[in-house]
């Protein structure tokens, strides 16, 4: 049965604090934490890597949803399985060449894998990812450039949510970049069930309120289906 995953985005959080930045949003009614990070060369950004997830896993018991941005997604299986990854999301866009290496490998180390794909890549480049004997089990669909936080959302994005919800009614659906209030009901009417939501969060009063928020809105287009 589909449901509700809301992960904040930890890129927005004081990093400085990790630790105890992830036990309050687990304290405000995040199922997952979700970690960006990124190599400086898929994205011209540069975050966190193994051994900041290593040192958070020492602190916390938390799903660590773990989107990597970065250019040789294979070299990370390893070291992120050791360091207690949960998920382990790649892009489609790098891994033309050895996704079913990748899948292998990420499930033997324990992980959940996942791919995404940016906003100019068409949905039709992860079907044979799902459709394969050993598949994803999660697709997460950029709604922003990948690479910052704070961007606004991308509606036209939507039809990508609503042909794999349509094909596939049980996967993991994702979506990641400018999710918050004022766009939880596009995403989740449009077959999202999974919300990564950085800035709308961290950037509340009340993270807590918001985190509900986006669930009740999952949960109502789930229960209508
Ligand atoms: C962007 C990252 C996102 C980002 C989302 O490349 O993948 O996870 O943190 O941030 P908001 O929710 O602020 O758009
Ligand atoms: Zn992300």
């Amino acid at each position: 049965m589909l449901k509700p995953k809301i992960a904040p985005s930890m890129l927005s959080s004081d990093f400085a604090n990790l630790a105890s930045e992830a036990d309050r949003m687990v304290r405000c009614g995040a199922d997952w934490l979700h970690m960006d990070i990124m190599d400086g060369h898929f994205v011209p950004n540069l975050t966190i890597g193994s051994p900041v997830i290593e040192s958070l896993r020492r602190h916390t018991d938390a799903y660590l949803d773990c989107h990597l941005m970065v250019t040789n997604p294979l070299d990370y299986v390893e070291p992120l399985g050791k360091a207690g990854a949960s998920g382990f999301t790649f892009h489609v866009e790098v891994s033309k060449d050895n996704w079913r290496e990748l899948v292998q490998k990420i499930k033997s180390k324990g992980m959940r894998p996942g791919v995404s794909l940016k906003p100019g890549t068409c949905i039709e480049e992860v079907y044979p990812l799902l459709e394969d004997e050993n598949p994803v089990e999660l697709v997460l669909v950029m709604t922003v450039e990948p690479g910052f936080g704070g961007q606004k959302f991308m509606p036209e994005m939507m039809d990508k949510v609503r042909a794999l919800r349509k094909k596939y009614p049980s996967l993991d659906i994702e979506v990641d970049g400018g999710l918050g209030p004022s766009t939880i009901d596009t995403a989740a009417s449009a077959g999202a069930n999974c919300i990564v939501a950085g800035s709308s969060v961290f950037g509340a009063p009340d993270p807590a309120q918001v985190i509900a928020l986006l669930r009740k809105s999952v949960e109502q287009e789930l229960q209508s289906d």
